[in-house]
C-alpha cells in the first residue's frame, strides 16, 4: 500500500554509503528526506535525475525507519549510473509499493528459503524478519546459490548466520575456486535432501528467473504444495502503483498485487518465467 499524497513524487534522498558487494553488485545506504516504510519484499522506485528510474526491493530491515539499503546489481543504463554514485551524492525514492512477504501466513510453520545472486537481495530482508520473529515458526532453512564465490552478497553477515543454532545454512557455487570447500552446482542440486514436512512447508524462491523456474519445480517435485511456494516476480515497470499496465502477469499487475505471489496464483498464466 503506497502511504505517501502524490506516489509520482520521488522523495530526495541521500546516498549515505556505497559498498562494494561483488564485482557488479553494490550496497547503496539511503536517508530519504521522508521516511519511507516498507514491509519486506515491497519495492521502491530510485530515480535518477536526468536518467531514469529502476524498481530495487531494500534489503534492510524494514524496523529500520530514517534509512534503508538497496543493493544493486549493475545491468544497464540507470543501474551503471548508481554504481557511480557515492555518498553525498543525491537520488529520488517513490514508494514502498507492492504487495511484500505475508508474515503472519508463515507462523508456526517449517520454512525454507531459496535465493541465487542478485535475489539475495530482498531475501536479506526477508531473513531479518524471521530473525526479528525467532520462535513464531518451528523451522527455518536457507539455500543460495551464485555462479562463483565472488558473486555472494553480504558474504561475511552469511557466515554469521550460519552460526545461528535457529537456521541451517547450505551454499553453493556453479564453479568453485580454490578456497572454496562448499557444494558445486546449481541451486537445484541442494534441495534434494532437505529435513522437511514437505507437504506441510513453506517455500520462498527469489532470483534469477531461470533459477526461479527450476527451484520452483524442484520443490514441487519433493512434495512441496503450489500454495506454499512464494516468489518475487520482477517484471518491468513504471508507475509502480497499477496505473500504466507495463507490469502484467495474467489478470494481475506485480507492481501492485506482487512483487510477491503465491505460486498456484500465477501458475496457469503464461510466460510467467520470461
Ligand atoms: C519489483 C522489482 C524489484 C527489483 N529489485 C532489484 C534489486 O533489489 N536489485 C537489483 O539489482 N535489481 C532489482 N530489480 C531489477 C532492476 O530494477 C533492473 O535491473 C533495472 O531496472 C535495470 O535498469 P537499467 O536501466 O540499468 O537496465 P536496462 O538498460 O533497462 O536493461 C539492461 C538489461 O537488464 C534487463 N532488465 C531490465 N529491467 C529488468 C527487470 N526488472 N528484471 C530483470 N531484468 C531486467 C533488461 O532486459 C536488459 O537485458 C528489481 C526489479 C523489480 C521489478
Ligand atoms: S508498473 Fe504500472 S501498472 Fe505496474
Amino acid at each position: 500500500m503506497y502511504r505517501s499524497k502524490n506516489p509520482y513524487r520521488p522523495i530526495r534522498t541521500e546516498v549515505l554509503a556505497v559498498v562494494e558487494e561483488t564485482p557488479n553488485i553494490k550496497t547503496l545506504r539511503l536517508k530519504p528526506e521522508e521516511s519511507i516504510s516498507f514491509e519486506t519484499g515491497q519495492f521502491v522506485e530510485m530515480t535518477v535525475p536526468g536518467v531514469g528510474e529502476s524498481p530495487f526491493t531494500p534489503s534492510s530491515r524494514p524496523s529500520e525507519k530514517e534509512t534503508l539499503e538497496v543493493s544493486v546489481m549493475r545491468v544497464g543504463k540507470v543501474t551503471e549510473i548508481i554504481h557511480n554514485l557515492k555518498a553525498g551524492d543525491v537520488v529520488g525514492l517513490r514508494g514502498p509499493f507492492g504487495t511484500g512477504y505475508p508474515m503472519e501466513d508463515f507462523k508456526g510453520k517449517e520454512i525454507l528459503v531459496v535465493g541465487g545472486g542478485c535475489g539475495f537481495a530482498p531475501l536479506r530482508s526477508l531473513m531479518y524478519e524471521f530473525f526479528h520473529r525467532s520462535g513464531e515458526y518451528k523451522k527455518l532453512l536457507f539455500r543460495g546459490g551464485c555462479k562463483t564465490p565472488e558473486d555472494f552478497l553480504y558474504k561475511k553477515e552469511i557466515g554469521e548466520w550460519a552460526k545461528r543454532d535457529d537456521l541451517d545454512v547450505v551454499l553453493t557455487v556453479d564453479k568453485g575456486n580454490g578456497d572454496w570447500t562448499g557444494n558445486v552446482g546449481v541451486v537445484t542440486t541442494i534441495l534434494d535432501e532437505l529435513d522437511l514436512d514437505k507437504p506441510r512447508a513453506i517455500g520462498i524462491v527469489c532470483g534469477p528467473p531461470v533459477m526461479m523456474k527450476f527451484a520452483t519445480l524442484k520443490l514441487l517435485d519433493q512434495g512441496f504444495k503450489r500454495e506454499h511456494i512464494y516468489l518475487s516476480m520482477e517484471k518491468n515497470m513504471s508507475c509502480g502503483f497499477g496505473k500504466c499496465g507495463h507490469c502484467r502477469i495474467g489478470t494481475y499487475y506485480a507492481c501492485k498485487d506482487g512483487p510477491v505471489f503465491r505460486f498456484d496464483k500465477i501458475s496457469d498464466f503464461p510466460n510467467i518465467w520470461d
